[in-house]
C-alpha cells in the first residue's frame, strides 16, 4: 500500500556539508539553509554540535541557529554526540536533535571513539536531560545495510540495536545506509526484521546514493507504510568516518519521483532545484543530482 504523503528531511547543510573539502561560509550556509526553507521542506538537519576536532565543517553550529530564519511549522534539528552538545545545542535554541549510533563495532569506534554497549549508555544520559527540556530527539542507526569495516550487517543484529534506540525515547529511529550499498533486494529483509520491533510510524530510512540505488531503495520501502525519508539539496554528502560513502540521495530526485507517484510533500521542486544550484556554486565539484543535471542541459539548449 502506497502512502499519500511522505515527510522529506532535509539534510545537507549537515550530512552533505560535513564531507565537503570546501568550508562552505556560515553566511552561505545561512542562505542555503533560508533556501530550503523557502522550498517548503517540514524538516531541516541545519548542522551538528559534534567535535570541531573531528569534523571542522560543522564547528558553527551555533552561529547557524543564531543567523537563520526559522520559517513558521519548519522543524531545524542539529546532531549531538554527547552532553557536551546537547549543552551547546540547547544554548543555541535547538528545539530537536539527533543521536547517532552504529550497527557495528568498528563503524562506531571510529565515528565516535565508543563501543555500541558504551554509545547507548551515553546517549541515555542525553535523552533523559534533552527530553526532560522539552527536546525531541531523532536515533541515527549507521551501517544498517553494510559497514565499511566489517561488511555485511545481519538485519537481526540491526533490527537489536535499532530497539534498544527506540527504548531511549527517541522518537524515530533512522535505518542508515552509511555507504550506500542497500538495494532493493535487501530492503525487505533489515525492513522486516526492524519492523517486528518498531512500528512502520517510528521508522525513518537514510540512503546514501553510491551506487545509485538511492531511489529504488525508496520505492521498496513504500510497501511497508514507511513515510519518512532523509535526502540531501543536490546530492551533497558523505561521511567523513566512512570510506567511500557518496552523496546522500539528493533531494531533487527524491520529489521529482515521488511527484510523479502522486505522493505529497508539500516540498516545492523548484525551489529544491535552486538551492541546489545555488550550494553547488559554494563547492569545487558538480551536484550529482540527476534532476539538477537534467535542468543544466534543459537550460543550455535552446530546443530541448
Ligand atoms: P573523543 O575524542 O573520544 O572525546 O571524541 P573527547 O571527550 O576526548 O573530546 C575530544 C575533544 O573534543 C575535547 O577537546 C572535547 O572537549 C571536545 P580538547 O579537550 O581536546 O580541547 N568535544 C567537543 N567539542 C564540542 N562539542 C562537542 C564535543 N565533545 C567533545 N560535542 C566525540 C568523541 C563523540 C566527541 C567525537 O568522536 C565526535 O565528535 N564525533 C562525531 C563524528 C561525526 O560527526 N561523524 C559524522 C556524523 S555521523 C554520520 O554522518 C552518519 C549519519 O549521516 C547516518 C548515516 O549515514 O549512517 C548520521
Ligand atoms: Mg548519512
Amino acid at each position: 500500500m502506497t502512502p499519500r504523503r511522505v515527510t522529506v528531511v532535509e539534510v545537507g547543510p549537515r550530512d552533505g556539508l560535513q564531507n565537503e573539502q570546501v568550508i562552505v561560509s556560515t553566511a552561505d550556509k545561512i542562505d542555503f539553509i533560508n533556501r530550503l526553507s523557502a522550498a517548503h521542506l517540514p524538516v531541516i538537519e541545519v548542522g551538528a554540535f559534534v567535535s570541531p576536532k573531528w569534523v571542522p565543517q560543522m564547528a558553527d553550529a551555533a552561529a547557524l541557529f543564531a543567523g537563520i530564519t526559522r520559517a513558521p511549522g519548519v522543524r531545524y534539528t542539529a546532531l549531538v554526540p554527547n552532553l557536551a552538545g546537547l549543552d551547546r545545542a540547547i544554548a543555541a535554541g535547538v528545539t530537536e536533535i539527533a543521536i547517532f549510533a552504529s550497527s557495528t563495532e568498528t563503524f562506531s569506534r571510529k565515528n565516535i571513539n565508543q563501543s555500541i554497549d558504551d554509545s547507548l549508555t551515553a546517549y541515555k544520559a542525553v535523552c533523559e536531560r534533552a527530553i526532560a527540556a522539552g527536546l525531541r530527539v531523532r536515533g541515527y542507526l549507521s551501517t544498517a545495510f553494510g559497514c565499511p569495516f566489517e561488511g555485511a550487517v545481519a538485519p537481526e543484529q540491526v533490527a537489536t540495536v535499532a530497539a534498544r534506540l527506540g527504548d531511549l525515547g527517541v522518537f524515530e529511529v533512522v535505518i542508515s545506509d552509511t555507504i550506500g550499498i542497500a538495494h532493493p533486494g535487501q530492503v525487505p529483509s533489515v525492513l522486516d526484521a526492524v519492523l517486528r520491533r518498531l512500528p512502520a510510524d517510528r521508522v525513518a530510512l537514510h540512503f546514501h546514493d553510491t551506487r545509485g540505488t538511492a531511489l529504488a531503495n525508496v520505492l521498496a520501502s513504500l510497501p511497508f507504510g514507511i513515510t519518512t525519508f532523509d535526502a540531501s539539496a543536490g546530492g551533497l554528502g558523505g561521511c567523513p568516518y566512512a570510506p567511500g560513502a557518496a552523496g546522500n540521495l539528493a533531494t531533487d530526485d527524491l520529489i521529482y519521483m515521488l511527484d510523479g507517484l502522486g505522493i505529497e510533500t508539500g516540498v516545492s521542486l523548484a525551489a529544491v532545484s535552486e538551492a541546489s544550484r545555488f550550494i553547488a556554486t559554494k563547492i569545487d565539484h558538480r551536484i550529482p543530482s540527476r534532476y539538477a543535471q537534467a535542468w543544466e542541459v534543459r537550460n543550455s539548449t535552446s530546443n530541448f
